[in-house]
């Protein structure tokens, strides 16, 4: 049987699918088919309109390089990015929530000290950032590995300045305790790249391209999952519009300002300063709420 009629394509579609010989595969095409079908029974598009959308895909293709991808920024601002990640971390209750990796993490980042500066010299307003790792139980881990990245004053990550400028970013283990602490500068928020097919979208779409202050933390401690996560800075006025909805409440934290002069750690500072706190749990491996 082969009928084509508007009310009969689809499933000739997915009879065709029962080929396949990957079950997974096969559940994921005909998911595809009967997704995009019901998509153009309800916008019943015009052939123009189907043209403008294939040219849009081949533009997002066409913008991706070694450093630009063109296509994650589409998911991200579609908020698949973070439906990803959200159904692959359904974790129990007490372990930090988690939120997208987004594009400027760097493999094998530099280690440093407890307490040690990995400002690399961006420029900012000195910033502490502290706290502790522990499981979702509250037992402290020791020798947790946590790496730290985020943008400098200007919005721009070290990597956006120079492809090998390293700066705002490091590897810290917690100590016996499983505390951390290390020095760089506040961030401010940035625009994702927006000056291609995805900005234009965004454009058409009526929405800015800004996310809201953060520092990303990637957290990994044997027996736990590895969380991936970020902590917005709370006042920023993006928080209610991240550009691709990787905002979350209960990873909001107050900065603390403190005035020049001694810092908690015992550093003595000749400007005013500011600190990030955070205490982060971690979810056991494979666990699910
Ligand atoms: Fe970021």
């Amino acid at each position: 049987m082969n009928d084509t009629r508007e009310d009969l394509i689809t499933q000739t579609v997915i009879n065709r699918l029962q080929t396949t010989v990957d079950p997974r595969l096969r559940r994921i095409s005909e998911a595809v088919v009967r997704h995009l079908h019901a998509l153009v029974r309800e916008v019943e598009p015009t052939q123009e309109e189907w043209r403008q959308a294939v040219d849009f895909l081949t533009r997002t293709g066409r913008m991706c390089s070694d450093t630009r991808q063109e296509f994650i920024l589409l998911s991200d601002t579609l908020g698949i990015s973070m439906l990803v990640d959200a159904v692959n971390h359904r974790y129990p209750l007490g372990a930090t929530e988690t939120t997208v990796l987004g594009p400027f993490y760097v493999e094998g980042p530099q280690s440093f000290d407890q307490g040690a500066d990995i400002s690399g010299g961006m420029s900012g307003v000195p910033m502490l950032v502290r706290g502790s790792v522990a499981a979702a139980d509250g037992t402290p881990l020791a020798g947790a590995i946590l790496d730290v990245w985020h943008a400098d004053d200007q919005g721009f990550y070290d990597v956006q300045h120079g492809v090998d400028r390293r700066a705002g970013r490091g590897r810290l283990q917690t100590d016996a305790e499983g505390r951390f602490a290390c020095w760089s500068v506040r961030p401010v928020s940035y625009p994702i790249p927006h000056d291609g097919p995805v900005g234009r979208m965004l454009e058409a779409q009526g929405r800015h391209p800004y996310r809201p202050a953060h520092v990303h933390f990637m957290i990994a401690a044997p027996g736990f999952e590895t969380l991936v996560t970020h902590l917005f800075i709370s006042g920023d006025p993006y928080l209610t519009s991240d550009a691709v909805f990787g905002v979350k409440d209960s990873i909001i934290v107050d900065l603390i300002d403190h005035p020049a002069g001694a810092a908690p750690d015992g550093r003595e500072l000749a400007v005013p300063f500011v600190e990030l706190a955070f205490d982060f749990r971690l979810a056991p491996v494979h666990a699910r709420a």
